[in-house]
C-alpha cells in the first residue's frame, strides 16, 4: 500500500518534470506538492517543514531551473547573503577528516540513524582523489583543485562560498546548500576545504 502510493507520487513527479512530454506538464505543481505533502502527512513537523519550498526553490521549480539572467541575479544575491565565513579567518581544517566529509553519504534521510554520521557526499557528484574508483559526474571533476588554482586565496574564498551556498554562485544549482541549510557544520566545511586545498591532500597529488 505504502509502496504503491510512493510509486504513484513518483509517476506524477516524472510527468510533472516533463521527462515524458515536452509540452505542459500533466499535473500542475500545486497538485504535485499536495501529493508530496500527503505522502509525508504522518512525518514529524520538522520533517514536514523540510518539504516547504523556500523562495529560491519556488522560483527554480516554477521555471524548471530555466531562470532568466535577471532572476538568476536575484537568486544569487539572496543566497550570497546567507554565506558566513569563519570568524577566525581560517578556511582550512584537516584534509583527512575532509575525506570523510566528502565520502560519507548518510545524514538527513529517514533511513539514517538519528545520531549517525552526516557527510556531504561530494563523491556522489564529483571526482576528487584521482585514485578513488567510484565517483559521480553530475558536477565537474575537482581533481587537483587547489594545485591547478595555485592555492590562490581568492579562489579559496570562492570555494567556501560555493560549498556554503552553491546557489550564491550558480542559480538553481543541483549542488546542496551545505552551510546555509545547516547540513554541514563550519568545522566540516573547513575540513572538506582542506581536502580540496591542502598540498598534502590526495586531491592535489
Ligand atoms: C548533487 C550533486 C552535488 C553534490 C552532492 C556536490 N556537488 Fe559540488 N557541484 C555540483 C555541480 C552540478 C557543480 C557545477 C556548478 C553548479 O551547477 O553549481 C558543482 C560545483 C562545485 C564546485 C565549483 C567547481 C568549479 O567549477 O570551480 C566546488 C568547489 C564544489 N562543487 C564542491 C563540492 C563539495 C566540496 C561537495 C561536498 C561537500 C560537493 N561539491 C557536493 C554538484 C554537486
Amino acid at each position: 500500500m505504502k509502496r504503491t502510493f510512493f510509486l504513484t507520487a513518483c509517476t506524477a513527479l516524472l510527468f510533472a518534470s516533463g521527462a515524458f512530454a515536452q509540452t505542459a506538464p500533466m499535473a500542475g505543481s500545486a497538485k504535485v506538492e499536495a501529493m508530496i505533502k500527503a505522502t509525508f502527512s504522518k512525518a514529524s513537523p520538522e520533517w514536514q517543514a523540510r518539504i516547504e519550498l523556500d523562495d529560491t526553490q519556488r522560483l527554480c521549480t516554477d521555471k524548471r531551473n530555466q531562470v532568466s539572467a535577471a532572476e538568476a541575479e536575484v537568486i544569487q544575491k539572496r543566497e550570497a547573503a546567507s554565506v558566513v565565513f569563519p570568524a577566525d579567518g581560517n578556511l582550512q581544517g584537516d584534509w583527512k577528516k575532509g575525506y570523510q566529509v566528502a565520502n560519507v553519504g548518510t545524514g538527513g534521510q529517514f533511513s539514517d540513524a538519528p545520531n549517525g554520521p552526516v557527510g556531504g557526499n561530494c563523491f556522489a557528484c564529483h571526482q576528487l582523489d584521482p585514485k578513488e574508483l567510484s565517483y559521480g559526474t553530475i558536477g565537474p571533476s575537482l581533481t587537483a583543485y587547489g594545485k591547478d588554482r595555485k592555492y590562490d586565496p581568492q579562489t579559496m574564498k570562492d570555494a567556501w562560498a560555493k560549498i556554503y551556498n552553491s546557489q550564491s554562485a550558480f542559480a538553481c544549482s543541483n549542488m546542496p546548500r551545505f552551510g546555509a541549510k545547516k547540513f554541514l557544520t563550519e568545522a566540516q566545511i573547513k575540513d572538506v576545504m582542506a581536502y580540496l586545498f591542502d598540498k598534502e591532500s590526495p586531491v592535489n597529488k
